[in-house]
Parts: C-alpha cells; structure tokens; sequence
C-alpha cells in the first residue's frame, strides 16, 4: 500500500514537493479509505521514502520496507539501465534469434 497512488510519477508533478515527499501522503490516504490500518503500518507508508525524506522511522519494520523499496528499485529500475550500458549491442546480437 505504500505505492498506492493512481498517476504517472515520470508526468505528474506537484507543487506541495517531489514525488518523494508527496506519493507517501497520497498513498496513504488512499489506504485509509480501503481499510483500517496500525500506527506501524501508517508510519511505514509515509516513511519508506526514508533516506529520500527527512521523517525517521518509529519501527524497524518501517526500516525494513524501506531497504527492501531500495532494493526493488535499484533491481528494477537501475540493473537494466546499467546492464544496456553494458552490454550495448546485445538487441543486435540477438536480432536473428
Ligand atoms: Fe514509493
């Protein structure tokens, strides 16, 4: 739930702040309106941004969610980027296959 929100990130910008400081508060938001949640399960939504933003976490569950995001994202995002760094004709090489 902590990435619950409901526009394109690379489009959208907002004035209150970046994407970082404002998606939390949007996707948490959004969670209150489908379910109950704890004091632990609200503090990691708004601060799995943490490093990016400035609010500490109460839980080492919130640390934990926010490591792992990090993780995901340079898993996702930047391993891609740095393996067509890398490997810069592999489209080509694997043309006729
Ligand atoms: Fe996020």
């Amino acid at each position: 739930m902590h990435d619950l929100f409901y526009y394109d990130w690379r489009v959208t910008k907002f004035s209150l702040g970046t994407h970082a400081y404002v998606h939390p508060r949007i996707a948490l938001r959004n969670a209150e309106k489908l379910t109950d949640l704890s004091a632990m399960e609200k503090d990691i939504i708004i601060k799995h941004m943490w490093g990016a933003t400035l609010g500490m976490p109460k839980y080492k569950e919130t640390v934990v969610v926010s490591l792992v995001d990090d993780y995901a994202a340079v898993d996702e995002y930047l391993m891609p980027q740095l393996h067509k760094l890398a490997h810069p004709f592999h489209r080509l090489e694997h043309a006729h296959e």
